[in-house]
């Protein structure tokens, strides 16, 4: 094999970020809009990278591409092979805005390795890797970013518990409104920590009610009802703001969303920047909501239509 070849994609939150990582449920989707491609080649010299944000040897690699070196590690260690790779990295997925960026890194460049060297990869063992790699960018991964970059359904995710894929019969418009600052996950994810650590009453039951809105939800998105859905992700939204992991910038956009007439507006991933999501009726509504969302200053959207089908392009 002179190539090996692996993809992956975004992923979107639309329940229970942060709650996901205390035993609540998440519920979330894939988000192929964003993609990622990774390549493999054998290299004369070291490891090298060659991706948007750096190019050059994988043992000078950035913080912010840690989880990256590991997974290459670990792969290579699976596979009991030290050679020198030469990867190449395709993305249009925007980094740190909660669009599953570093996970979706990971799974692409497994499995263009193990494509690399001909190995079969099960699905299990895909997320075996990424995760011990997402411990890095993270610090306590819940899994779902792992599940949702590397699969191509919708899922009800229960860290540790079995896999519950869902069917989206949903009709409307998810619009996605990127801030253009990037998020800070790992902070936010520990900040949330300390919070529920130090006043289990107030944030420990803030958790619970979030994990009860995605459980909610579920129902919602398998029965097409999007008003009360909308409804439930400004409700997901004001204890995501009271836990501390909004910013300036999502909460006008969310403003920006809702003044558009959204059934509902939130922010998606682990927050203090990145992305927020808002549900519109139909495809004319999402137009009119990424407009308002452009004109609050939003650096990027994207309109996705449900309709009740597939959401795979
Ligand atoms: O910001 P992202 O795309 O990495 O999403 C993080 C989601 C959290 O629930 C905040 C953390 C996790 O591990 O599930």
């Amino acid at each position: 094999m002179t190539q090996g070849i692996g993809y992956a994609h975004g992923k979107i939150i639309l329940m229970g970020e942060h709650a996901v990582v205390y035993g609540e449920p998440a519920v979330a989707i894939p988000f192929p809009a964003v993609k990622i491609k990774a390549t493999v080649e054998k290299n004369q010299g070291k490891t090298s990278i060659d991706c948007l944000f750096y190019k050059g040897l994988v043992d000078e690699m950035p913080e912010l591409l840690e989880s990256l070196h590991k997974a290459i590690d670990i792969s290579l260690q699976k596979i009991k092979k030290n050679d020198w790779l030469t990867i190449k990295i395709e993305s249009t997925i925007p980094a740190e805005r909660g669009m599953g960026s570093s996970a979706a890194v990971a799974v692409a460049v497994t499995r263009a390795i193990f494509d690399y060297y001909d190995c079969s990869l099960t699905d299990e063992q895909l997320l075996e890797i990424v995760n011990e790699a997402e411990k890095i960018a993270h610090g306590n991964p819940s899994g779902l970013d792992a599940l949702m970059t590397s699969s191509h359904v919708p899922y009800y995710y229960i860290k540790n518990q079995e896999l519950s894929p869902f069917d989206l019969n949903l009709h409307g418009v998810l619009v996605v409104g990127d801030t253009g600052i990037t998020g800070k996950t790992k902070e936010a994810v520990q900040d949330v920590a300390d919070k529920v650590k130090h006043s289990p009453e107030t944030y420990g039951a803030d958790i619970r009610a979030l994990g009860q809105l995605a459980r909610e939800s579920l129902y919602f998105l398998e029965n097409d009802l999007p008003e009360e859905l909308g409804k439930h992700m400004s409700a997901v939204h004001k204890l995501l703001r009271d836990l501390g992991v909004s910013s300036k910038e999502l909460e006008q956009l969310i403003t920006a969303a809702l003044s558009a007439g959204a059934l509902g507006a939130k922010l998606t991933g682990g927050g203090r920047g990145g992305c927020m999501i808002a549900l519109g009726k139909d495809k004319k509504h999402g137009i009119d909501i990424a407009q308002s969302l452009a004109n609050a200053g939003a650096a990027e959207t994207w309109i996705f239509e449900m309709n009740g089908g597939s959401i795979i392009d």
